[in-house]
């Protein structure tokens, strides 16, 4: 196991450490930049099935889902397709309305959770084209869909997805863009900025990393804190859910994420001086508005805790610690904002003296309802 490890103290933080390379995994051969296309098999022989599509329905469970929210806000800007979210143990149990005109897309890094199994059972019944994202090649997902696309982030371990979510993005930002491209609904220009911004994520993602040891001071600091608030707009409101998934599972530390407007009408009640709050605040997207909420939070007293585009001045003069991310296209922000929130529920979770890779109730794959 050690061996397994490469030199890393758990699973986790390895697959933290590997996304770089997993995101390049999930977009070679697939994204050609320098001629503006992008290749996905999967979907290519399907293509008519997606442009025909009236909606895409994405169901998934746990982190998957975060993937899926992520992925709504893309296609609707790309494709202009509408798109519903929905978890599969709920959708699978409403009788949902379902016709041969809907594709449903099921996302899944395990490919075998037993409501999205399930979920995509009733989709096939009722027409539906059904399309796979998962990572284990040739599992029960992967072959009871119609087509898919895998994510090629090699084995997760850890039952705390990390790499698994980020290359689940980067594989629906890629369909995203192809059917962008099909389409022709999505101004060109930004067609070309996020095929050839994509390439640079990697090492991005590997700039995002260097900030591990800030991210452990501040682990530190709050390590014993027993809430957290996590909040994003936009592109990154599916974010900050996935921040709070990860400090709840691995450390124990109730926490929320939140669409940060949505504070006042509830939240907001909870801040005092105790109470650290986790704002994503980079530069694209909703940035004034954002600065905004950070002051409705200062002026309570609550800690803040601010992730930023580097070169910030605004909210670094607000917020009581600053995480920096490299500049990037919006919809390609949550590739580097979830670093740092990976980083700090591990760096807490340890210092809590948790076991990180195997937490307490959790399994890396729910094969049971
Ligand atoms: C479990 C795991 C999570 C995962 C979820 C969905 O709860 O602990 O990490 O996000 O299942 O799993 P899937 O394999 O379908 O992505």
């Amino acid at each position: 196991e050690e061996i397994e490890k490469g030199g890393y103290e758990h699973f986790m933080l390895k697959e933290i450490y590997e996304q770089p390379r997993a995101i390049l995994d999930t977009y070679r051969g697939r994204l050609l930049a320098d001629q503006g296309i992008v290749k996905m098999a999967g979907i290519d022989q399907h293509i008519e099935k997606f442009l025909n599509a009236n909606r895409i329905i994405i169901v998934a469970c746990g982190t998957s889902w975060h993937a899926g929210l992520v992925a709504e806000y893309i296609f609707e800007d790309m494709a202009r397709i509408p798109v519903e979210v929905e978890y599969a143990s709920e959708f699978r149990y409403r009788n949902p309305v379902i016709t041969e005109n809907d594709v449903l897309i099921a996302i899944s890094q395990s490919g075998e959770t037993a409501d999205t199994l399930a979920a995509i059972k009733l989709a096939k019944e009722k027409g539906a084209f059904v399309f796979g994202v998962c990572n284990v090649v040739g599992s029960s997902i992967a072959r009871e869909t119609h087509a898919g696309a895998y994510t090629h982030a090699g084995p997760e371990i850890g039952v705390a997805s990390t790499k698994a979510f980020t290359t689940q993005i980067t594989v629906l930002t890629l369909i995203a863009l192809k059917l962008a491209q099909e389409k022709g609904v999505f101004s060109e220009s930004k067609y070309h900025e996020i095929l050839t911004e994509l390439e640079s994520i990697p090492s991005k993602v590997e700039r995002t990393l260097e900030s591990n040891e800030i991210v452990e001071q501040i682990s530190e600091i709050y390590k014993d804190s027993s809430n957290c608030l996590y909040l994003g707009r936009g592109y990154n409101f599916p974010v900050a859910l996935e921040g709070a998934l990860k400090l709840k599972e691995i450390s124990y530390i109730h926490a929320e994420g939140y669409p940060a407007a949505e504070m006042k009408h509830g939240p907001i009640a909870l801040i005092d001086e105790q109470m650290p709050v986790i704002v994503i605040a980079t530069k694209k997207g909703h940035y004034e508005k954002v600065v905004s909420n950070i002051q409705e939070i200062k002026s309570r007293s609550g800690r803040i805790i601010a992730i930023v585009t580097e070169g910030d001045v605004q909210v670094r003069e607000l917020a009581d610690h600053v995480i920096e991310v490299p500049e990037a296209t919006e919809c390609l922000t949550p590739l580097l904002t979830t670093i740092p929130l990976q980083l700090l529920s591990y760096h807490i979770a340890v210092m809590r003296g948790c076991n990180v890779d195997q937490p307490r109730n959790l399994a890396k794959s729910v094969t049971v309802e």
